[in-house]
């Protein structure tokens, strides 16, 4: 519809439908029998509000969607066709390896077709709008939402989301692909002790340098909406945030787009102590640009009676109507409601072989390998070797993690079926050996229904038989691989967990198989990094698949059997202990580094009772063979503002296997106003080296990159000299230094 038109329908709204299209409400409005005693009541809104509201939360599914969205067009005056908004953060029904590990990829361009597959399967089921992708940098994994992170560098996030929202939004103007409303805005990756929820505390130095960059790489890639966050910044609550969203977003950023609220979190500024009453609550987020209420009844019981003492402007509501009423208008659903709902498209797009193949290739690139003794990997098809594959996850499904919320995993490839696909089955034996989990209070905290935990817990006799099966498999083999891992209800949203452990009963399995001294090929599945040191130093070989996604059976035998030859590269510190955390690779030097202070051995910046160093750090990850870094060459050695770094790495694959390598460059900034971190990203290239092959890598970095944000927030790029490092990961070593001159 044209602009103009746009705007008269907007002037002939009555305020009560005005409203209705900042009310967002979940399924079970539109599908339960008697909504006026259940969840109407419960959420206090009239039957009004409910039949005016303008869009809906996770109601998917093309014929649904139609039914759904005829009956509201019938029941409104002036038919405004409803939005529908899901969560589809890694994968609708083709699920890819949960955020952390698309992170392990560097591979923003395979990323970007996953994403576009995504809305292709998604938009076929009705969806419009997915709450992804989801941009808190992160730096503590115990916080149980890492797993949507892409990870803890601002830089490598920043491409990823690009890569995201282009995906995700590519086909939008011929009705398909999905609208991208990035979350969660801004900084909740950083809650305080990383307990779910809890509030923190940024400088904004550290606000503009880490955490806001890959929500302003969306916005700039056109992300059509934003979600405020629940959890508070310096003690405003996203959701209120006024500076945040009018000023920074809308007036700085020049978004024009949509905000919504995270769930019921406008209501939530009352229990933050932010707002007085639900009313002051609905005052507060209008006024700070908020658009929609998701699932809390304060705009819906608010905003008139604000309206008439006066404390709002009509002017407010209809900005936040008008951005509303002209994102449906820019997908085009006046012109078609139903815009990409096909059953027929359901059939043809869902899980197809090609999504399948991309989501295998997303799921080989995100599994890192982090030991590798004596080359035990990869293993030979046809050997006389018996292996013996032991553990919960070794034929589990759930691979999905808690946030693929639209898949089944009944879809999913388990290890075993991978395995299967290589070995001919007198080679391989499959064995549970334990539960995933065994701590019933873990359950029970959630009141999970008995029946589910019973299947989620074994009975002991079952446990006893499941343990010496195992055992008894072990003896008759020659390697074991031990797949094993957290819980997907350990991980996730409400997943924080403050020891990063394999659950007891596995860490016992596993020490009945170390008693073997047979060759142990460890594979974890988690949503975060766990605690690996003691997995590590009785494996042989050790995986860390996260949670894989649909086709990480596939991609695990893959790289198991040397058909993929692993190239995934951490994008989140694994740490050696819980105790060093929150921990990042981008860390300052203190005036008492470690490694270079003149201060005797005490007195420096360190634990007396752990290393500090992470176990892995960020961008670690080996492949198949080897490869050397023989040299890296800075074009010019003193440059002037505006101008580019040219620089190249001279690698060299001295193995006997083709490979990816992702070729990373940090830089230090020297000496600065305000103290830099040791080395920070700046650029990497996944290049792929045949055995025996030397290539040159090429980099131009833009000198102007090389800045940093002081204390008011202000970008400075100083003179002075500049350390790059070139390397395989963020402790690299081969470094050249530049000056930049006035
Ligand atoms: C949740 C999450 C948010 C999600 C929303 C809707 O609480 O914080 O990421 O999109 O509610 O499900």
């Amino acid at each position: 519809m044209k602009s103009q038109q746009l705007r008269q329908l907007l002037d002939s709204l009555s305020l009560d439908e005005k409203i209705g299209q900042l009310v967002q409400l979940s399924g079970e409005f539109y599908q339960a029998q008697n909504i006026a005693t259940g969840p109407q009541k419960s959420l206090g809104i009239t039957q009004n509000l409910v039949d005016l509201s303008g869009s809906v939360l996770n109601v998917t599914g093309a014929e649904q969607v139609k039914r759904v969205q005829e009956e509201h067009l019938k029941k409104s005056k002036h038919p405004i066709p409803l939005l529908f908004m899901a969560d589809i953060i890694y994968g609708y029904h083709t699920v890819y390896p949960i955020p952390l590990g698309i992170g392990a990829t560097w591979d923003p361009k395979l990323v970007e077709e996953a994403y576009h597959n995504t809305a292709d399967e998604a938009s076929a089921s009705g969806v419009d709008v997915t709450f992804a992708p989801m941009l808190d940098l992160v730096r503590d994994p115990r916080w149980g939402r890492v797993l949507e992170s892409t990870g803890e560098d601002a830089m490598l996030n920043s491409h990823f989301a690009r890569a995201m929202v282009n995906g995700l939004q590519k086909d939008l103007p011929n009705g398909r692909g999905l609208a991208a409303c990035i979350k969660h805005f801004a900084g909740y990756g950083a809650a305080e002790g990383g307990r779910e929820y809890n509030s923190a505390d940024i400088s904004l130095s550290n606000l503009k340098q880490n955490y806001l960059p890959a929500y302003r790489a969306a916005v700039d890639a056109g992300a059509k909406m934003v979600m405020a966050s629940l959890s508070t910044l310096n003690g405003v609550p996203g959701t209120g945030d006024q500076w945040l969203i009018d000023d920074m977003l809308r007036k700085q950023w020049g978004f024009d787009g949509v905000v919504i609220s995270d769930y019921a979190s406008i209501q939530e500024l009352v229990d933050h102590g932010f707002a007085r009453d639900r009313e002051d609550a609905a005052r507060l987020a209008i006024t700070a640009g908020v658009d929609i209420d998701m699932k809390s009844p304060c705009y819906a019981n608010g905003l008139k009676q604000l309206l008439n003492q006066g404390r709002i402007s009509e002017e407010k509501i209809n900005q936040a109507v008008w951005r509303v009423l002209s994102l449906k208008n820019d997908l085009g659903l006046f012109e078609n409601p139903f815009r990409g709902a096909s059953i027929e498209r359901e059939s043809h797009s869902i899980l197809s072989s090609d999504k399948r193949a991309v989501a295998r290739k997303m799921s080989q690139e995100a599994i890192v390998l982090l030991k590798n003794e004596d080359e035990v990997l990869p293993l030979a098809k046809q050997s006389n070797k018996k292996i013996a594959v032991i553990g919960p996850y070794s034929d589990e499904a759930d691979l999905i993690g808690l946030w693929a919320v639209h898949a089944d995993s009944n879809d999913t490839v388990t290890l075993a079926d991978g395995i299967k696909e290589k070995l001919n089955d007198s080679y391989y034996s499959i064995s549970k050996g334990t539960d995933i989990l065994r701590d019933k209070k873990f359950f029970d905290q959630f009141g999970t229904a008995e029946e589910s935990v019973k299947r989620s817990i074994s009975s002991n006799e079952e446990e006893i038989k499941q343990r010496q099966k195992s055992l008894k498999n072990a003896a008759k083999a020659d390697i074991i691989i031990f797949a094993c891992g957290e819980h997907p209800l350990q991980s996730s949203e409400a997943g924080s967990r403050v020891l990063l452990r394999l659950p007891q009963n596995q860490v016992d399995l596993f020490n009945e198989l170390v008693e073997l001294q047979k060759p142990i090929i460890t594979i974890v599945f988690s949503g975060r990094p766990l605690v690996l040191t003691d997995l590590v130093s009785k494996s042989s070989a050790l995986l860390q698949a996260w949670f894989p996604g649909t086709e990480g059976g596939h991609a695990l035998a893959d790289i198991l059997f040397g058909d993929y030859n692993p190239s995934g590269r951490l994008s989140m510190s694994m740490p050696y202990i819980e105790g060093q955390l929150p921990m990042h690779y981008d860390h300052l030097s203190t005036g008492r580094s470690e490694e270079t202070s003149q201060h005797n051995s005490r007195f420096v910046s360190r634990y007396v009772d752990s290393p500090s160093k992470p176990l892995f750090p960020f961008g670690f990850g080996l492949s198949y063979g080897e490869l050397v870094y023989s040299k890296l060459v800075m074009e010019r050695s003193q440059l002037k503002l505006g101008e580019t770094v040219e620089s190249y790495v001279t690698i060299n694959n001295i193995g006997n296997y083709n490979r990816y390598e992702v070729v990373q460059i940090y830089f230090h900034d020297d000496v600065a106003s305000v103290a830099q971190p040791v080395k920070r990203l700046v650029d990497f290239k996944r290049v792929f080296i045949k055995a025996g092959e030397t290539k040159q890598v090429k980099f131009s970095i833009p000198i102007n990159q090389l800045g940093f944000y002081d204390r008011k927030g202000n970008y400075q790029l100083e003179p002075g000299t500049f350390t790059f490092f070139a390397g395989s990961d963020s402790m690299a070593m081969l470094s050249e230094q530049v000056e930049l001159i006035q």
